[in-house]
């Protein structure tokens, strides 16, 4: 209930409040969570009626104009990204010049920061300019993280099409032989589609914070993305879809039962998390992890693969649901617990599962940069600190200490 313009006053009065767990930054009209409910909405459509009947990039013209698009709009925005997929010469040698084995999250936050450099003219705050940028980083970042998946798997980068649709384009440069064809399977193509929506947003998240405080320097929309991207990558934000699948890998490789996996987790003695699971914001299920979880159901069992694992994420998530520890705390399965598993059925190899993240997350990225930006009460984004060092001392000449 207290208006963002009377917190905007400086009081004189400074409040500590780590990891900014009650603290707002902004208002924003773009996604609604209740954590307590476990409800998530884009600009006030529920996250499972998108999931159910909409597509990826009408999500994103949602998210980031606020209205859903009539055919006509979708039809051009679709149009626009399909034009604007192909890459400079100078991006594609950038993205060869690192090693093979280099995470692609690694390399997708600089080839990110080095767009601005290729499309100098879709760098500004103004509406032409904005508006290039957005359909440039959709487009453009989607045919990057494709050629990162080729990287990933070996092969040489192809040419975008300028008339495909966005996932199947997207697809297509990452996945087709030599020949530059694919056979999309419907059920991929579906579940890709499905699992972009439900990354597209998620408010005040770490990642789009930091893409908020980089552009509240007012610095250009390319380098807000690109800190997203890095801070995307850890394991405790978007790298935890990796590192879940991992976490389920190193349980087969100890040769413990999940009930000895839980007990190490309550133990807190190896450090270890039960990734995939808690999040700052839910304290129920994260609805978006619900709809993974039955996608993954029916995706697994049409396309095989990975059900001793599938059966082992159920398994860790019954125990854990039903464990003091893990109610007491309020963790429930998030977004991530089981996107690795589908991913990996899909065929996306390991490194690739966080830049699927950064894919889906670009809309809310530039809905929020954008946001900001048209906002007039945006400041530049400086947090206070508590001193707790020296107060005063006199320098002690090098040969005296
Ligand atoms: N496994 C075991 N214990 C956990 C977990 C977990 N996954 N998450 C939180 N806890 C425990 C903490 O140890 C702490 O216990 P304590 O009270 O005894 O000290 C308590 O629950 C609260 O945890 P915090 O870390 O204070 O909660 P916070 O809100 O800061 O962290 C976070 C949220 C980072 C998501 C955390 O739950 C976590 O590390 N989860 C695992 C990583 C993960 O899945 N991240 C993806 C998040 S969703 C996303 O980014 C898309």
């Amino acid at each position: 209930g207290v208006s963002v313009t009377t917190l905007l006053k400086d009081t004189g009065l400074v409040t500590v409040d780590p990891g900014f767990m009650n603290t707002a930054a902004c208002e924003s009209s773009i996604t609604y969570i209740d954590g307590d409910a476990g409800i998530l909405r884009y600009r006030g459509y529920p996250i499972e009626q998108l999931a159910e009947k909409s597509t990826f990039l009408e999500v994103a013209y949602l998210l980031i104009h606020g209205e859903l698009p009539s055919d006509e709009l979708l039809n051009a925005l679709n149009n626009r990204v399909a034009r604007h997929m192909h890459v400079h010469e100078g991006i594609k040698s950038f993205l060869e010049a690192f090693p093979r084995d280099a995470h692609p999250m690694a390399v997708l936050a600089g080839a990110t920061s080095a767009l601005s450099t290729f499309y100098p003219e879709s760098v500004g705050r103004d509406e032409p300019e904005i508006e290039l940028a957005t359909v440039q980083l959709l487009a453009k970042t989607a045919t990057v993280i494709a050629y990162l998946q080729r990287r990933v798997t070996g092969g040489e980068l192809i040419e975008p099409r300028k008339g495909g649709a966005y996932v199947d384009e997207f697809m297509r440069i990452g996945f087709s032989g030599a020949d530059g064809e694919l056979d999309i399977d419907p059920t991929i193509r579906r579940a890709l589609d499905l699992l972009l929506i439900l990354h597209a947003d998620h408010e005040q998240n770490c990642s789009t914070s930091t893409v908020r405080i980089v552009g509240s320097s007012q610095a250009n929309i390319y380098a807000a993305v690109s800190a997203g991207i890095g801070a995307l990558s850890g394991p405790l934000h978007g790298g935890a879809n990796e590192a879940a699948l991992s976490m389920f890998d190193k349980i087969k490789a100890d040769g413990d039962t999940v009930e000895q996996f839980v007990a190490k987790v309550k133990d807190k003695a190896e450090g270890a998390r039960l990734m995939g699971f808690g999040h700052r914001v839910y304290k129920s299920y994260d609805p978006r992890g619900a709809v993974v979880k039955n996608v993954a159901n029916s995706v697994l069992s049409e396309l095989g693969g990975n059900d001793e694992t599938f059966q082992m994420a159920q398994e860790l998530e019954e125990i854990a649901l039903s464990d003091e520890y893990f109610i007491e705390r309020k963790l429930y399965p998030n977004v991530d617990f089981y996107t690795g598993l589908l991913y990996s059925a899909m065929g996306f190899p390991r490194q690739m599962f966080t830049p699927l993240f950064a894919l889906g997350r670009m809309p809310g990225w530039i809905a929020h940069y954008r946001e900001m930006m048209d906002d007039p009460r945006t400041k530049i984004g400086r947090p206070r600190q508590i001193y707790t060092g020296e107060v005063e001392r006199d320098y002690v000449a090098i040969d005296q200490r």
